[in-house]
């Protein structure tokens, strides 16, 4: 059974990495998918062609999420491709490493802007399109782990995803009415270009792996999986929820 036949999906920054996975997932399962990412790149195009390949429809619309308008205009014009929007995924994040002490306005405004304000904005335009046309709909942000527990050197970051934590809840009271879910994923260390400094460390990646109760690194279709579930009517009963894909990290503890 397809889960997604005749709906369609936006999944901000999906070019690569967890976003990609979740494009193709989505797809795999019968949803139309307009990708997102700053560019339209090589791999947009490749993207597209894949899931042509698997008999789905594909658009990429090239917005910079961390904009407000831009993500706005976003939403509209993903509307406007296939004339409806019954999924949006909120995916598209980064992170910068400083010492707390050092970190500058810049990084704080492009982390926050791309993280929490950039997924704030877009998800208003998807409940207003929603509320005008009497349309339930879902929407899947993309948290991490550090909505509940430290990363020391990523205060930003961490401040990003645990504001991330409480707008999902608020939304989720806030939007019940009109058939609007709104639900967290929370991935742990997964292999992606954002970790690629962590995966060229052999030692540092040790040390990381082994405080994973699962001993291993997650996967792009990890989160898929999680995602493709919270998004797909399976989850008609699941908002305000973080579901934690780490394979145990968060709620590690041993004693020593
Ligand atoms: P990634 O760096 O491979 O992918 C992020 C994507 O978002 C890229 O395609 C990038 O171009 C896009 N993006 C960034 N800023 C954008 C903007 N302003 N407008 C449009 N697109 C933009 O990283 P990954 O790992 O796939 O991350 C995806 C999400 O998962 C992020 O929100 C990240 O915080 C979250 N996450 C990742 C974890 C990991 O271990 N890889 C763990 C927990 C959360
Ligand atoms: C970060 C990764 C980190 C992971 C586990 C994610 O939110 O983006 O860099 O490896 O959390 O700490």
């Amino acid at each position: 059974m397809k889960r997604f036949k005749n709906k369609i999906a936006l999944i901000t920054g999906s070019s690569q990495g967890i976003g990609e996975a979740c494009a193709l997932r989505l797809a795999k399962e019968g949803a139309d998918i307009i990708l997102n990412g700053r560019k339209f790149d090589e791999r947009g195009e490749e993207l597209i062609a894949e899931i042509k390949a698997m008999g789905g429809r594909a658009e990429f619309l090239a917005a910079d999420v961390s904009n407000t308008k831009d993500v706005i205009k976003l939403v509209h014009d993903a509307i406007d491709v296939f004339g409806a929007l019954d999924i949006l995924v909120n995916n598209a994040g980064l992170e910068t490493k400083a010492d707390f002490w050092d970190v500058t306005e810049e990084d704080y405004d492009l982390v926050m802007d791309t993280n929490l304000k950039g997924v704030f904005f877009g998800m208003q335009a998807f409940v207003n399109y929603c509320r005008k046309e009497k349309r339930p709909g879902t929407i899947v942000n993309m948290s991490s782990v550090h909505e509940e527990i430290v990363f020391p050197h990523f205060a930003a970051y961490c401040a990003s995803k645990g504001g991330l934590k409480m707008l999902s809840r608020n939304l989720a009271t806030e939007l019940a009415p009109f058939n609007i879910r709104v639900n967290n994923v929370a991935p742990g260390a997964i292999s992606t270009p954002i970790n690629q400094d962590l995966l060229n460390d052999k030692e540092q990646l040790e040390k990381v792996i082994g405080n994973i109760p699962m001993k291993r690194m997650g996967t792009v279709d990890d989160v898929a999986a999680v995602v493709a579930f919270l998004a797909s009517d399976e989850a008609a009963y699941v908002t305000g929820s973080t579901y934690y894909v780490d394979g145990g990290l968060t709620y590690h503890y041993e004693e020593q």
